[in-house]
């Protein structure tokens, strides 16, 4: 009797036992989600609604790919400072601003836009938004770019250190584009001792050979 008693009771420790640690990884897990929820959601809400999921602080949230490592140094928010400039034989110098946005979302990709603007009138000018990829286990780099005057264009090259540079492999356009019509562009993009990103544009035309249209710095603005 005081044996089935004893064993009653010890069953009954067991079971108050199971039960806790029960409610309390239940509990862990409810407190778990709550602080999740609400990290994520004070993120979300502190947005502009019209800005895109990329726009999130995904650093934060998401980790980098290691894929694309070799190019974190390109990563952030970047606004032209000084002025862009643009040249080529064919047109008159002129200066440009230019907001860059280089995101990732833990794909083993770099999401980029350009967006120029006129620095007096601030109209939008040229825009390109597209996608950096490597190669598994090697330097070598894609860009995959889309340009608001109707051209397309795959760039490779390689990373080295802090210095990217690239060389169109092919060149797309909408039938109805304008000439002059780009043969070839080449870019490098490098990040400077003071830690400013630059980039330069090469291009050919139809008309011209490859000579540079773009020189630009850019400060980190994020
Ligand atoms: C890879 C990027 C770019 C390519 C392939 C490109 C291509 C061209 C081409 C083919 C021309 C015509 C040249 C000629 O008439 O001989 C041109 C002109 C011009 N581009 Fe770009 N461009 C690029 C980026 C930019 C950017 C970022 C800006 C400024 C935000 C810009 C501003 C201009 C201006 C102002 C002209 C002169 C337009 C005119 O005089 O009518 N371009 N570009």
């Amino acid at each position: 009797m005081a044996l089935s008693s004893n064993k009653r009771s010890n069953s009954t420790e067991e079971v108050a036992t199971t039960e806790f640690s029960d409610i309390s990884s239940k509990l862990e897990i409810f407190l778990l989600t709550a602080l999740l929820k609400r990290s994520f959601s004070v993120k979300v809400e502190n947005l502009n609604p019209f800005l895109s999921i990329e726009k999130i602080n995904l650093k934060e949230i998401v980790h980098l790919n290691p894929a694309v490592e070799p190019l974190s140094w390109m990563l952030g928010s970047w606004i032209s400072e000084p002025l862009g400039e643009g040249s080529y034989p064919t047109i008159k110098p002129f200066k440009y601003m230019e907001e860059v946005q280089i995101t990732h979302v833990g794909q083993p990709i770099l999401n980029i836009s350009f967006n120029g603007f006129n620095p007096e009138t601030k109209k939008p000018m040229h825009r390109e938004c597209g996608f950096m990829r490597i190669k598994p286990g090697t330097n070598k780099v894609a860009f995959i770019s889309a340009q608001n005057t109707g051209i397309v264009e795959i760039e490779e090259g390689e990373v080295k250190d802090q210095e990217l540079t690239l060389a169109s492999q092919s060149v797309a356009r909408m039938s109805f584009a304008k000439e002059p019509h780009v043969q070839q562009i080449t870019r490098t993009f490098r990040l400077t001792e003071e830690g400013k990103l630059e980039q330069t544009v090469f291009m050919a035309t139809n008309q011209q050979p490859l000579l540079q249209h773009l020189h630009i710095t850019y400060t980190r603005s994020s």
